[in-house]
């Protein structure tokens, strides 16, 4: 296609895309800092960007006023505690989560692993995960394997990199539903975009098992009604859905959860009384069990001014224009081809936008279907000022599964280096066998636009004809994990 005229075949084919143009407008406004940079910003799954209008609205609250630390009866704390309680109202009315308690934690992994550690894993219970989730989930297996629980994986269909419902099916039905039972699963993979069903959450309960989702890559993009569907435990971070604040996350726990878990300690913010001569305590009862310590409170009232940021574009506009623009940019990745007529892409899970999100993560191939390394890749698109993500993205399983490694594979790669390291193996299994166990991954949000998408495809339209050598070929030392010669 004469890229020239790419925005009106864009438009042309998605018509639905002109009812987003607010967002335009917004990012003309309150993101304008990524045009005045030429920045092209394609890591929403990583981080959300804020608007301007966030930061001035926290602000002026924090300059107009004087907070302590919360949770005591100055008035200079009071004022703090009824601003932290409001944001905690205002994260549950957004999830409509009635029945649920919000516990706020740094980040969604420490959300994550306030299940793993308070969970009643024990003998005769399980653990069952998916392939793919992200490290911070695939961890609860080390607090599961502590307790004397069974782990085990769904795993995933290729090349859809879907859950295989069918041997999940199995998989739950093997559980004692007597026991303890959790399912951990993602409700947007952040190697692939798909989005898998909420409603296993369902299907699990009915065969005896608690449900722990993770949301994080899932709410940026999309709504998550908790009166729909209700995990036991749901896992967010704040950041990637409107950018600021950094440092906060949500563990949202049905009430009745709550009280089955078993924290293994206590600490100050989270008892009701504790003595050192008598050595015990008692845990505070709903979300304070579970705060350790000082909150991240002036950062919490942000919370309320991202959600109010959300609403006022609206989740059905930020859905309906990633979605155009992910249609848009997986179709023209799919045409690329070299002068020989081969392929230049290889996008890893759904190539539609049916069941997906806006993450897309691929490979390039040279004219002789040679792996391109991804770190050049990534160096030569920052040269563009073009922010991707290379690698695994902390969520090896996908990545296996696109690839078909086994657990031979792993093997040998720890036979070659006990000290293992994830850059060391991806390289190790490239130079044995030509698979890639990393990718590249672009993902939009609520501030892409389509000159965004258009950049990267120039970006990648320019690897057209370039073997492995001309591209630069990338040298690396699998002993200290760097570059050490760039062949460029
Ligand atoms: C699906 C998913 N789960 C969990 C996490 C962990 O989030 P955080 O690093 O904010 O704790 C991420 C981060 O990328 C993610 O994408």
């Amino acid at each position: 296609m004469n890229r020239g005229n790419s925005a009106a075949a864009f438009l042309d084919a998605h018509p639905e895309y002109a009812s987003t143009s607010a967002l335009d407008r917004l990012r003309a406004s309150g993101y304008r800092r990524l045009d005045a940079h030429g920045e092209v910003y394609l890591d929403y799954t990583g981080a959300g960007l804020h608007a301007d209008t966030q930061i001035r609205a926290h602000a002026d609250l924090l300059n107009d006023a004087v907070f302590g630390n919360p949770h005591s009866a100055s008035p200079t704390s009071a004022g703090m505690t009824r601003l932290v309680e409001q944001a905690r109202q205002a994260v549950l009315a957004w999830f409509n989560a009635t029945g649920y308690t919000a516990v706020f934690t740094q980040n969604a992994t420490a959300a994550l692993k306030h299940v793993g550690e308070s969970y009643p894993f024990a003998r005769g219970g399980s653990l069952l995960l998916t392939a793919d989730n992200h490290n911070s989930v695939n961890g609860i297996r080390e607090f599961a394997c502590a307790g004397g629980a069974t782990v085990g994986y769904a795993p995933l269909t290729t090349p859809e990199l879907r859950i295989d419902r069918e041997r999940l099916r199995d998989l739950l039905a093997r559980a004692d539903p007597t026991a303890r039972n959790l399912f951990a699963y993602p409700a947007q993979s952040n190697f692939s975009g798909v989005r898998h069903p909420l409603e296993l959450v369902d299907e699990a309960h009915a065969a005896g098992w608690d449900v722990l989702l993770d949301a994080a890559a899932f709410v940026p993009t999309s709504r998550l009604d908790l009166s729909v569907v209700q995990p036991e435990f749901v896992a967010i971070s704040f950041y990637k859905m409107f950018g600021y604040p950094t440092g906060v996350g949500c563990l949202l726990v049905r009430t009745a959860a709550l009280a089955t878990l078993r924290r293994p300690w206590f600490a100050g913010g989270t008892v009701n009384f504790a003595t050192v001569e008598g050595r015990r305590h008692i845990l505070a009862p709903g979300e304070a069990g579970f705060e350790d310590g000082t909150l991240n409170y002036l950062a919490i009232p942000a919370v309320e001014i991202g959600l109010r940021h959300l609403a006022s574009i609206g989740m059905e506009t930020i859905s309906t224009r990633v979605r155009c623009l992910t249609e848009w940019l997986l179709s023209q990745l799919l045409e690329l081809r070299h002068s020989n007529g081969r392929h230049m892409v290889r996008i890893y899970g759904p190539v539609t936008t049916a069941a997906r999100g806006g993450t897309v993560t691929m490979n390039f191939y040279d004219p002789e279907g040679h792996l391109i390394d991804y770190r050049r890749v990534e160096e030569l698109a920052g040269k563009d000022r073009i922010s991707l993500r290379t690698g695994c993205f902390c969520n090896p399983g996908a990545g296996e599964a696109a690839e078909g490694l086994t657990e031979d594979d792993v093997a040998a790669a720890m036979r070659e280096s006990p000290d293992m390291t994830m850059p060391r193996f991806l390289q190790f299994i490239t130079h044995r066998d030509g698979k890639s166990a990393g990718a590249i991954r672009v993902s939009l949000g609520l501030a892409s636009n389509f000159a965004d998408v258009d950049r990267f495809i120039r970006f990648a339209a320019g690897l057209r004809d370039q073997t492995r050598l001309t591209v630069g070929e990338v040298t690396f030392d699998i002993e200290s994990c760097r570059v050490i010669r760039d062949g460029s």
